[in-house]
């Protein structure tokens, strides 16, 4: 079965360590995103997969093959891997027309004048860019730019396509209209798509995996969902989801057997873990994590709390609300408005709770699953 392993890949720059013992296995088919904030190695890790960056340790295997080994001193190049490339500029060939652009690999590689005009056709085809085949790329839309680079990519049929923040050029409408593009073309080309993005959203929605690395190091690496769930760190919590995650500094107490007793001098909540089995010491300062649409505002909720401020957008309405001296977020969804300082009720959901340990940040618990 194709698939990229890799084992123990470690990048260092100088001093400066990029990729910190990195391993993972990024399955046949998969769309796997590399995720996490500016300077944490995911340029460089999809570098090195492909072979444009030289690990200074470890293995990495493409098929079964070993294609970088730094103790057997094998490093097979990144034509020989099979893969094609998408990076943020990318750039066409002024000079040449889309057909052209798209061919021009094709031609390179001797393929028969026939089969290049098919091969082209079946791409402008999927990527509804046969109108203009004959146009040069000054006169698209960085749109249809994009797609041209993306069936030029396409052309030779990569088994892996990396593709590092393709989409970022581009303003937010057809940002949002290529990602449903991206995903359409993951599925119909059965390729794997290996991913770099800073943009969580992007991660989240495309994704059958998320691999969210920071300073160099793996934080977590499971689909999209799971990650949103059950987040392995504050640290993961905090970067997807917008808007972020509510955290409180609390004291947790294990009582009646199998519940956590969570106290802070505004908020006590009791919280019933399903993941695992928590020991905790006596008043052990722990960081409740609630998502903002786990909090709602509702008559019958258990907490008197002021509207502090909101932000309408249509589809949902992002309210901050004080408790006492707590501001916590809550989306609540569709065309309502609050007005400031108004007194409200809001209600946690008991079951979508996450706590962390304070000092290692390390999660403890999470709600339940679904
Ligand atoms: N050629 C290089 N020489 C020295 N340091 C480098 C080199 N390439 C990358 N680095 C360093 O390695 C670390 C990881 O860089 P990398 O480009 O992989 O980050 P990134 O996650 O892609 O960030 P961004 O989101 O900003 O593109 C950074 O600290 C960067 O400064
Ligand atoms: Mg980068």
């Amino acid at each position: 079965m194709p698939e990229i392993k890799l084992k123990n890949i470690t990048k260092r720059f100088g001093k400066s360590v990029a990729v910190d013992n990195l391993s993972m296995t990024i399955n046949d088919g998969e769309f796997v995103s590399l995720l996490g904030p500016s300077g944490c190695g995911k340029t460089t890790t999809l570098r090195m997969i492909a072979g444009l960056e030289t690990p200074t340790d470890g293995e990495i295997y493409i098929d079964d093959v070993c294609v970088f080994s730094a103790k057997n001193a094998i490093d097979v190049s990144p034509d020989k891997r099979n893969v094609g490339f998408l990076f943020q500029n990318y750039a066409l060939w002024p000079h040449m027309t889309v057909y052209k652009n798209i061919s021009f690999g094709l031609e390179n590689m001797k393929w028969d004048k026939v089969k290049i005009q098919e091969r082209v056709m079946e791409l402008v085809k999927m990527l509804k860019i046969e109108e203009y085949i004959d146009r040069y790329p000054s006169e698209l839309s960085g749109g249809q730019q994009q797609r041209v680079a993306i069936a030029r990519t396409l052309s030779t049929g990569p088994k892996i396509l990396f593709m590092d923040e393709p989409l970022s050029n581009l303003d937010a409408k057809l940002r949002m209209e290529m990602r449903t593009e991206l995903k359409r073309l993951h599925l119909e080309t059965k390729s794997t798509f290996v991913y770099v993005t800073h943009d969580q959203l992007e991660a989240m929605t495309l994704s059958t995996k998320i691999c969210l690395l920071k300073e160099g190091l793996l934080q977590q690496y499971e689909p999209p969902l799971q990650v949103y769930r059950n987040p392995a760190n504050f640290f993961v919590a905090d970067f997807v989801g917008s808007p972020n995650i509510n955290i409180i500094n609390v004291k947790g107490n294990i009582v009646n057997i199998d519940e956590v007793k969570l106290t802070n001098p505004s908020i006590n909540l009791l919280f019933t873990p399903t993941n695992k089995v928590v020991s905790l010491s006596e008043n052990q300062e722990l960081l409740l994590g609630i998502r903002p649409e786990d909090i709602t505002i509702d008559t019958k909720g258990d907490f008197d709390a002021e509207v502090y401020s909101t932000l309408p957008s249509g589809m949902e309405t992002i309210v901050k609300i004080k408790i006492n001296d707590i501001i916590l977020t809550s989306v609540v969804f569709g065309d309502v408005d609050f007005e400031i300082g108004k007194k409200v009720k809001i209600a946690f959901d008991s079951s979508k709770y996450l706590i962390f340990d304070k000092a290692s940040e390390v999660q403890l618990a999470c709600g339940k699953l679904s």
